[in-house]
């Protein structure tokens, strides 16, 4: 499988840590322990729940959702209701074969592993295969995806992504940490980056040859860490 990621951060091993995507800062100092762990986890899973159903009811155009990386799974307790209540169909891309379990575990559990498409690829790759049909795409969903890619990868899918927002009706939704958001003293990041929003924008913008607009649907503290679940359209 072809992945540039690959070398710069060992999914497989990550997802298999004690705390797995706990904040590399709070691990180092051994803040971080299994009750809290859990509460965080639930919290934020809660958020995107309210949040993306919510987003979804008004996107309110039948077709596809595109899942960029399943990791923990943990933000994407909205998939059975949007699929069984909303009528959207659901894809799911992840390069590392521990969250393709995960997915698949999860998605026996909810009664939907016929209903939901797995792929077990790059997200770079499935795009350059043609294997992500975005004429019936309506949405991509990437939760704390963005910010695992190396700058010039993060550009290049940006860049797609904008280019997607040229279809009519589209949108793009991802759950971020902005760099305005996160105070760099208070927050050390490990292998992720908190992109500004305009570093976002420009890659977007590029793409699309045009303007996006960058809503921000509401924000959520991880930890000590802010999040913010991003709506992206054309401008
Ligand atoms: C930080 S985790 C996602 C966390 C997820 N939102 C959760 O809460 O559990 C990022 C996931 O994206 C996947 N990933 C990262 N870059 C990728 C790429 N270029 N193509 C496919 N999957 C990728 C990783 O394998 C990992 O499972």
């Amino acid at each position: 499988m072809r992945c540039e990621l690959k070398a710069l951060i060992d999914w497989n091993s990550v997802l298999t840590d004690e705390f797995p995507l706990a904040p590399k800062d709070l691990m180092e100092k051994g803040l971080v322990k299994k009750k809290e762990y859990g509460d965080q986890n639930r919290s934020l899973a809660g958020f995107v729940h309210r949040t993306m159903k919510a987003e979804l009811l008004r996107l309110n155009r039948p077709g596809r959702i595109e899942v960029l990386g399943f990791g923990l799974g943990r933000d994407l307790g909205w998939i059975p209701s949007v699929i069984r209540h909303l009528g959207y169909r659901v894809a799911i891309t992840d390069g590392s074969a521990v969250a393709c379990a995960n997915a698949r575990q999860r998605l026996r559990h909810w009664r939907l592993l016929r209903r939901v498409e797995m792929r077990h690829l790059c997200v770079e790759e499935a795009w350059e295969t043609g294997q992500i049909d975005e004429a019936e795409v309506v949405a991509y969903y990437g939760g704390q995806f963005i910010q695992v890619q190396d700058l010039d990868t993060m550009w290049a899918m940006l860049a797609h992504l904008g280019a997607f927002l040229a279809l009519p009706g589209r949108a793009i939704y991802l759950l971020h940490a902005r760099g305005e958001d996160n105070d760099s003293e208070e927050v050390r990041w490990g292998k992720s980056t908190p992109y500004f929003e305009d570093d976002l924008r420009a890659p977007l913008e590029e793409g699309l040859s045009g303007q996006v607009k960058i809503h921000v649907v509401e924000q959520h503290m991880y930890f000590h860490q802010k999040y913010s679940l991003l709506r992206i359209r054309a401008a």
